[in-house]
């Protein structure tokens, strides 16, 4: 029925995946009614954990008006407004994927520079459209590595350099201190637009995309995951001079028949309402409690607030080439040993594990504690 049985590839695991009941906050329940600490959480979306109270009834509410109309909605100026405010950008356009934002804000910067082609950092995931993978031209340089980007750019033919700040799809990857200053005085100088991919960033760290943490402006960003309460929504935007070439007010082309889909826009809003309140460094405590346990190991861990990864190999993980040295059958080992225990992960080693503000803190130190322990045993087993 469908390829491998799944709707996407990274939901397979040999022999055949776990068929998911329900979900409640840092809860899930696969269909034999077994619980499992999630720390998947749907590949980042679910930072509030599952169906949170307050998102459900605005879900419910909003839905019960209709779900889609072809025309505005006050929910989505309302949505829109607290976007472009915290993540400090002039205009915004709301879409339904990740993969449609940085396609259309690679599209974009295509458009506005006339130049033709893009350049990426390797390992980095931006979804599945064509400047997702390497091509004539399509090309990648290594994460935390400044001269490669110099000596790339100083061609001047890049219309943009789209980077996730902190890789989270090759394994967590953090950039090294003023990387990503330093990538912005780069881009700005060769005239190559700077996106900044905050898919699994954006409100992840703290109320704000990573790049205002750092204090620094793109020229176009992207969002999705958080920002649609566990619902499909997406955004790119950017600054005035750049958005403003986009239909209708200009003539760079890009539509979408659910685009700022009133029922995602509600769960979007509702999340984002309640994670302007929330206290972002319980979730870094949480993290760091998590990232003790998985340490055990003697294994390179690396985390950012809410998110972490585990690497089968020696020595330190900087960019995709240290990442691509962890041992892949090693990590499935894990994942296994995980899901007897009642811990759910991502299958794959260069997926983010996720921590929710849903998480006891011990819980996640007694899971943790475990992981690293059996880390240490399949890594000494070797
Ligand atoms: C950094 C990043 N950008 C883009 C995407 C694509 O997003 P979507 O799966 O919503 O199309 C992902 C998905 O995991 C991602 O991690």
């Amino acid at each position: 029925m469908f390829p491998k049985g799944v709707n996407s590839p990274v939901r397979y695991y040999p022999p055949y995946p776990m068929f998911i009941g329900r979900g409640k906050g840092a809860l899930i329940w696969d269909v034999d009614g077994k619980s499992y600490q999630d720390f998947l959480l749907a590949y980042g979306p679910l930072i509030l954990g599952h169906s949170p109270e307050r998102v459900v009834e605005r879900i419910m509410e909003t839905v019960q008006r209709g779900t889609v109309f072809g025309a505005p909605t006050e929910l989505e100026v309302k949505f829109g407004e607290l976007l472009t405010r915290s993540a400090n950008l002039d205009k915004v356009r709301l879409v339904n994927s990740g993969t449609e934002a940085t396609m259309h804000s690679i599209r974009l910067a295509l458009h506005h520079t006339g130049r033709r082609k893009v350049l990426k950092v390797r390992g980095g995931y931006h979804g599945t459209h064509p400047f997702n993978f390497d091509s004539d031209l399509v090309e990648s340089i290594e994460f935390n590595s400044q001269d490669a980007l110099r000596d790339k750019l100083s061609t001047r033919e890049y219309a943009c350099f789209i980077i996730e700040p902190v890789m989270g799809n090759i394994g967590v990857i953090p950039p090294r201190d003023d990387f990503l200053e330093n990538v912005r005085e780069i881009t700005e100088r060769t005239g190559t637009l700077l996106i900044f991919d905050e898919v699994i960033t954006g409100y992840r760290t703290g109320f704000y995309p990573y790049y205002r943490h750092l204090k620094l402006e793109p020229d176009l960003a992207t969002f999705a995951k958080i920002i649609g309460g566990g619902l499909p929504l997406a955004a790119y935007g950017g600054k005035e001079d750049i958005m403003k070439e986009v239909r209708p007010s200009g003539s760079f082309p890009q539509a979408g028949t659910f685009s700022g889909n009133p029922v995602s826009v509600a769960a979007g809003l509702e999340t984002l309402e309640i994670l302007s309140k929330k206290d972002y460094s319980h979730l870094e405590r949480l993290t760091d409690v998590a990232r003790r346990g998985l340490s055990e190991s003697g294994l390179p861990v690396n985390s950012q607030t809410g998110m972490l990864s585990i690497f089968f190999t020696d020595g330190s993980v900087e960019r995709a080439s240290d990442a691509l040295r962890s041992r892949k059958d090693l990590y499935f080992k894990l994942f296994e040993k995980a899901l007897d225990a009642g811990i759910f992960l991502a299958p794959s080693y260069d997926e983010t594990i996720f921590i929710s503000f849903e998480h006891a803190e011990k819980d996640v130190k007694e899971a943790f504690e475990l992981l690293g322990e059996e880390a240490r045993k399949i890594w000494k087993g070797t």
